[in-house]
């Protein structure tokens, strides 16, 4: 990777992947505006408009008006329109509020964090109001649906194949892509592991032959690339990492 040192916001930045993330780039010498509902640079609740205007400010005014990368990494499985709010209109929020930052970079880039969760059930009357919707129906929707969460992974995903070939993005020179996490060991996992019936349900529902779940780390290291001046051509992708699961749940006929 290069040793030119960049300036990144990763929300999220106060536990699990995103903590990791930020601490990855920093020992590379770059960087990191940290952001999250607590203990961080820039506290701001991105389930909130307020929250999500509120980020934009603070960010604006930290980097002096210019980023090189954002990566939008909080998420929630708190099923219903919290998660909803944060994991989909938050993430959103966060790589269109802060683009225009990234217009004065040489190496734009921008990562949001879906999941394995993507390609699992899903509720189609959620994902509509998610895609083409508003965020008011979609709130309304996700308090009486199953499969919030994937359904809210599902949609980012769809979003950001849905935007990265506009004007705004690759008319900009910004490649826009996700990663897909299989079971990361982070504090997110460590609280649906404890209700011993969720953990067979989600060990189950994510199959990983490829050395099972794993460390932030991993995941980490993956976005830490997808966020560097190295990735010129990638975008509008949502990059499986996720010891294989996704191979099992879709097989080959993905082509
Ligand atoms: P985590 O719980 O360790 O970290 C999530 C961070 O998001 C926390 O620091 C939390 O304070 C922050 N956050 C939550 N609500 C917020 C809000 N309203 N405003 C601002 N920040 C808020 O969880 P983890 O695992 O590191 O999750 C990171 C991302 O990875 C999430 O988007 C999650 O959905 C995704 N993911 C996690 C997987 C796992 O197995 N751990 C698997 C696939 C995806």
């Amino acid at each position: 990777m290069s040793n030119s040192s960049r300036t990144y916001v990763i929300t999220g930045a106060a536990s699990g992947i995103g903590r990791e993330t930020k601490q990855l780039l920093e020992s590379l010498g770059h960087r990191v505006i940290g952001a999250d509902i607590r203990d961080a640079e820039v506290v701001a609740d991105l389930g909130t408009p307020a929250g999500r205007a509120s980020l934009v400010e603070q960010v604006t005014a930290i980097s002096g008006g210019a980023i090189d990368a954002v990566l939008a990494i909080a998420g929630v499985d708190l099923g219903g329109p919290p998660t909803v709010a944060v994991n989909y209109y938050g993430a959103i929020a966060t790589l269109e509020g802060l683009r225009p930052l990234l217009l004065r970079s040489n190496a734009p880039r921008a990562v949001a964090v879906s999941s394995i969760t993507s390609v699992h059930p899903y509720n189609d009357q959620l994902l509509n109001a998610l895609l083409d919707g508003t965020e008011a129906i979609a709130l309304e929707k996700a308090e009486e649906v199953p499969f919030v969460y994937a359904t809210t992974k599902r949609a980012l995903s769809r979003w950001i194949r849905r935007n990265a070939l506009k004007a705004e993005w690759a008319g900009a020179n910004i490649p826009l892509n996700a990663i897909a996490p299989g079971l990361v060991k982070t504090e997110l996992l460590k609280r649906l592991f404890d209700e011993p019936e969720t953990r067979k349900r989600i060990s189950a529902g994510t199959p990983m032959p490829l050395g099972g779940p794993y460390e932030p780390r991993a995941a980490a290291e993956l976005l830490a690339w997808l966020a560097s001046e190295q990735n010129g051509h990638m975008t509008g992708q949502t990059i499986f990492i996720d010891g294989g699961a996704d191979v099992m749940i879709r097989g080959d006929s993905v082509w």
